[in-house]
């Protein structure tokens, strides 16, 4: 079996860190590289956070870009409060022996796709839609060239989680999601209707420290970090596992449920900035231009998890 070979654009965060190290260990996928952009905390760290990641998974191999430093047109919003001022709060990683490529994560990004055979990159974003939208600003072609977007952003149901009506990736960048989404690019969308399913628990977070690995126990630190926020936000027993959702469609499709529908950005009103608009009962005819998710098989997606981590 040819390993899928994909792009992870991202902004470490504790989530991103579990789809990352999900993703370096699953041998179906061939990670082609990592580009960092700014989102939870500033690209600074999200860089340097991606190379963490990749050493904390035994895999300094791996290429890691430099990405958009603030977004195409709003003031850079950051999530100290959720992840910490190193945006990878909970454990103590070192400081990585591995260093960035020096091509920029877009140039990376277009040259990979205008290479590559079409239809046989994937990009995978758990994070703000920038890079992805300079790519395609810097070269529109790619966009019939991308066999699949699958993302981590937006919500409808659940509402937002930066504002009432926005979900942070797409409230950071709401134009770089818009472009994105009139792209024509085949989206799969996981937005907090569906992320909201995957919640930690005490008993979750266990399992993973009772791997006794390096990379088991600094996931159980990093999900006890930023689940202390969600716990006091939503008043539950742990909080919402929303990057890993973009790998694990990858890895068993099977365990998601949604429907294609249409889904619009707000990019103008400051009430609703960066608001995901789902047409999920099909009342217009706008283009249905992303598959959205809404229903996970939590129970398979957190025993997946613990399984391929433990690999590491
Ligand atoms: O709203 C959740 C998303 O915003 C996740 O990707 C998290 O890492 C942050 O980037
Ligand atoms: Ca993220």
């Amino acid at each position: 079996m040819t390993a899928r070979k994909i792009i992870i654009d991202t902004d470490p965060g504790q989530d991103d860190a579990v789809a990352i190290l999900l993703a370096l260990a699953s041998p179906e996928l061939d990670i082609v590289g990592i580009t960092a952009v700014t989102g939870n905390v500033p690209l600074s760290l999200t860089e340097k956070n991606a190379l963490k990641i990749c050493e904390l998974a035994g895999k300094p191999e791996t290429p890691v870009y430099s990405g958009a430093i603030r977004p195409l047109m709003r003031p850079l919003v950051t999530a100290e409060h959720v992840h910490g001022k190193t945006g990878l709060d909970g454990p103590d990683l070192p400081e990585p022996k591995m260093t960035l490529h020096k091509e920029h994560a877009v140039d990376f990004t277009v040259e990979t796709l205008m290479n590559e055979e079409s239809g046989t990159i994937t990009l995978c974003t758990l994070g703000p839609l920038t890079n992805i939208a300079l790519a395609l600003i810097r070269e529109p072609r790619i966009a019939s060239r991308v066999k699949e977007l699958v993302m981590m952003g937006g919500g409808f149901f659940e509402g937002g989680n930066i504002t009432p009506a926005a979900e942070f990736n797409i409230h950071v960048d709401p134009h770089a999601a818009d472009i994105v989404f009139r792209s024509g690019i085949p989206i799969v969308m996981m937005p907090l209707d569906v992320t909201h399913k995957a919640l930690t628990s005490p008993t979750r977070i266990a399992a993973f420290r009772s791997i006794g690995s390096r990379p088991g126990i600094a996931v159980a630190e990093m999900l006890g970090f930023s689940e202390r926020f969600d716990k006091e936000k939503y008043a539950g027993e742990g909080g919402p596992l929303h990057d890993p959702c973009v790998i694990a469609y990858l890895l068993a499709p099977e365990i998601f449920k949604g429907r294609k529908c249409n889904v619009t950005v707000e990019t103008v009103s400051e009430l609703t900035l960066g608001m995901t608009v789902v047409d999920w009962w099909g009342v217009t005819d706008r283009p249905k231009n992303a598959f959205v998710m809404r229903d996970i098989d939590h129970e398979a997606f957190f025993a997946m998890l613990v399984e391929r981590i433990s690999r590491l």
